[in-house]
């Protein structure tokens, strides 16, 4: 039986795989990964690090492995790492950074969850035998719970220097950096040249069913395949999904740019509601996040609204909600999205 179509803007992680991307891993050549067999994955992870400018990568199931391969490569147990209190690592990753490498997180509230270098300064520890190493600067580009929001180029600038000052790695969670380059015409390996690590994710916006890509120098390579092995990340014939990566690679990165369109519109007509409250300048990417501000509704009434009319949606608090454009959403549903808000919002 065909699945019922909803409007789905839960997440950009909800996306199905296409016709061409299943003739893709349909496809595959596939070998033993494991034991560095598998073609089709080498050639995702030579793709990957080339368009982020490092010299090589390695292929994991999810962005919180990734995240997690590079923290455990980058540190030693005992260690602080510096990151925003919003980011993924922090708030959504079950704590793993301190049950898996032993990593002390310390958080600081940056501005719609971009750090500044002054902020970071303030909070590197001084050298003294009571306190934990600050060793690690991480970045979230573009910002999850912030919106989506950007990292201007010059305060990635700005960081990368005051870490070096001080000898911090830094790891970028670029889980969306493909969202950040397409919005701002900043090439991947421009981003990525200020990082040790960094991140990127093949399930979100780029519509693959799973997979995400950690790059590096060879050393920090070599440190995280190992790593991966010891989270249970090491795969077989995974060529099978690699193929999907590479698909993505190849046809989905510019078409992010609608994605960005259609979540600019839907947050334009959502701003003129009464009962809403965006800040605009969150809206840089796919994400729309907004507060509602009539009494007597909830983020927890909406969604069921909603979802009578076959949008799905999430609530990110009582009163708060995140809508996540992406391939399986056209403008046409963003019309009839902003539709039903103006009738669910009117009553
Ligand atoms: C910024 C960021 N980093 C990492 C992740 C983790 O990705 P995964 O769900 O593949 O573990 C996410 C997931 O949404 C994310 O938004």
């Amino acid at each position: 039986m065909p699945q019922k179509r909803y409007i789905d803007l839960r997440s950009d992680t909800v996306t199905r795989p296409s016709p061409g991307m299943r003739k893709a891993i349909f496809e595959a050549e596939v070998g033993d990964d494991v034991l560095g067999d598998d073609p089709t994955v080498k050639r995702l992870e030579i793709m990957v690090a080339t368009l982020l400018g490092k010299e090589e990568a390695v292929y994991v199931p999810s962005g919180t492995m990734g995240n997690q391969v590079a923290l455990k490569s980058l540190t030693s147990p005992g260690e602080e790492v510096i990151l925003d209190v919003g980011s993924h690592i922090y708030n959504n990753e079950a704590g793993a950074a301190s049950a898996l490498s032993g990593l002390q997180l310390h958080p600081i509230k940056g501005e719609r969850g971009i750090l500044s270098s002054v902020q970071i300064l303030q909070e590197i520890r001084p050298l003294n035998i009571h306190h934990p190493q600050t060793a690690l600067v991480v970045l979230e580009n573009t910002h999850n719970s912030a919106g989506g929001t950007i990292y201007p180029l010059e305060v990635i600038q700005d960081v990368h220097k005051v870490a070096k000052e001080h000898n911090l790695k830094m790891h970028l969670d670029g889980a969306r950096l493909w969202n950040a380059s397409v919005a701002t015409g900043i090439p991947l390996k421009e981003y990525a040249k200020y990082f040790d690590s960094v991140s990127v994710c093949l399930s979100k916006g780029l519509g693959a069913p799973i997979g995400s890509v950690v790059s590096g120098n060879p050393e920090f390579i070599k440190r995280a395949r190992r790593n991966r092995k010891m989270f249970g990340g090491g795969m077989r014939q995974v060529g099978i999904i690699a193929a999907a990566g590479i698909y993505a690679v190849e046809n989905n990165i510019e078409r992010l740019a609608d994605d960005h369109k259609n979540a600019k519109i839907l947050a334009e007509a959502l701003a003129k509601l009464e009962g809403i409250n965006i800040d605009m300048e969150t809206v840089q990417t796919n994400m729309v996040i907004f507060e509602i501000k009539d009494e007597k509704k909830d983020a927890f009434w909406l969604v069921e609204k909603l979802k009578e009319n076959d949008i799905l949606t999430l609530a990110s608090g009582k009163k708060k909600m995140r809508l996540v454009t992406h391939l399986d959403v056209n403008e046409e549903d963003i019309q009839k999205t902003i539709e039903v808000f103006e009738r669910v919002f009117k009553q």
